[in-house]
């Protein structure tokens, strides 16, 4: 039994909130925001709008383009950093809730901005093993209610929205994910975290910008480079690179190194920012429903994040 991307699906909340909004609240300015970043807007939610709610409705989008009923879904699986609880119960089990799926399987992954790609790495080997057939995995992310909006060197970096995808089980090879590889080390933890426990502060994202630019894109570069060279592909193969979306220099830089051509390589980060785990599924329903994706395509995904996290991977999408 082989994995394969089904459907995908997002929801973006309607606020939309532009530079000039930090430049009427702090220092800044529109040129340096975008400049250093390539960031105009991001969504931001509303006040009662959790985490789950955005996930709920990409989750939605995602099963019934899969053909799917709720009923189908035999596992969620919810990448998120900024959960409706703390600790619990988890996003994916209020998500569940919500959704009215019957006594299923539900957690939560915490791997930051690489948390789509372990829930698919997860998803993968849930369903190579044949315990399940169609998991629903999210990235979900309500990033301002974690973003400390007096920090001017974090908070015009993250916005708010969800995507979701359903994994199903296909005997059929041309359709299966090729590959993934997921790492992290804890020893670069300090880069980019919320305060721990111990430390009685608020649990704001920090995050040293400049050491972690830097790393992300030495880490992306040979991360990319490996599963290529591991599974003899080379860039001809790959239809679309679908990058986490956290800075437009960073995009660049990765996208230049691995000389991908400009038609490859996706890029949102401009209308929505950083959202962490949602930022690939969003990216790619963004060429889904631009048409640009289409059955048998080949994509390259490649994130990076707190923890430190990272992974990339190569999959065929199967949706109709
Ligand atoms: O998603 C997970 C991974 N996240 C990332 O990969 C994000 C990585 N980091 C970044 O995207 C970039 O480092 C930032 C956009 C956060 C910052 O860009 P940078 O080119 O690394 O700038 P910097 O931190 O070196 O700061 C340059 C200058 C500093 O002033 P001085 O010391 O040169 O006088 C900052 O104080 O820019 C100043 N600065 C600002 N100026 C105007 C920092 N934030 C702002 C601001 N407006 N909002």
């Amino acid at each position: 039994m082989y994995a394969t991307i089904k459907s995908i699906g997002a929801y973006v909340p309607d606020e939309i909130r532009t530079n000039q909004w930090f430049v009427d609240r702090m220092d800044t300015s529109d040129e340096w925001i975008t400049k250093r970043t390539g960031i105009s807007s991001r969504r931001i939610a509303k006040k009662d709008q959790l985490t789950s709610d955005m996930g709920v409705n990409a989750s939605l989008i995602a099963i019934q383009r899969a053909g799917l009923s709720v009923d189908d879904i035999d596992l969620i699986i919810c990448a998120t950093i900024s959960p409706d609880y703390y600790c619990m119960p988890s996003t994916a089990c209020i998500i569940a809730q919500k959704l009215g799926t019957k006594d299923i399987m539900a957690m939560d992954i915490s791997a930051a901005c690489t948390g789509f790609v372990y829930a698919l790495s997860v998803a993968k080997a849930f369903i190579e093993s044949n315990m399940k057939k169609n998991i629903l995995i999210i990235g979900s992310e309500k990033l301002s209610s974690i973003v400390d909006y007096t920090d001017r060197t974090t908070c015009m970096l993250f916005g708010d929205g969800a995507g979701a995808s359903v994994i199903s089980a296909t005997t059929d090879k041309n359709e299966a994910i090729v590959d993934i590889q997921c790492s992290s080390d804890g020893n670069l933890k300090d880069l980019l975290l919320t305060p721990n426990i111990l430390s009685g502060e608020k649990q704001f994202i920090q995050m040293k910008g400049n050491e972690t630019f830097k790393i992300a894109v030495k880490t992306l570069v040979r991360d990319v480079q490996e599963i290529m060279q591991k599974n003899g592909i080379t860039n001809e193969d790959i239809d679309l690179f679908i990058p986490h979306q956290a800075n437009y220099r960073i995009l660049k830089a990765v996208g230049d190194a691995l000389k991908f051509e400009d038609k490859q390589k996706v890029v949102t980060v401009h209308k929505y920012g950083n959202t962490s785990s949602a930022s690939i599924p969003m990216a790619i329903n963004d060429v889904y429903e631009s048409g640009k994706l289409k059955y048998g395509d080949t994509i390259l995904l490649d994130a990076f994040g707190g923890g430190l996290t990272w992974g990339s991977a190569i999959v065929k999408f199967s949706g109709k």
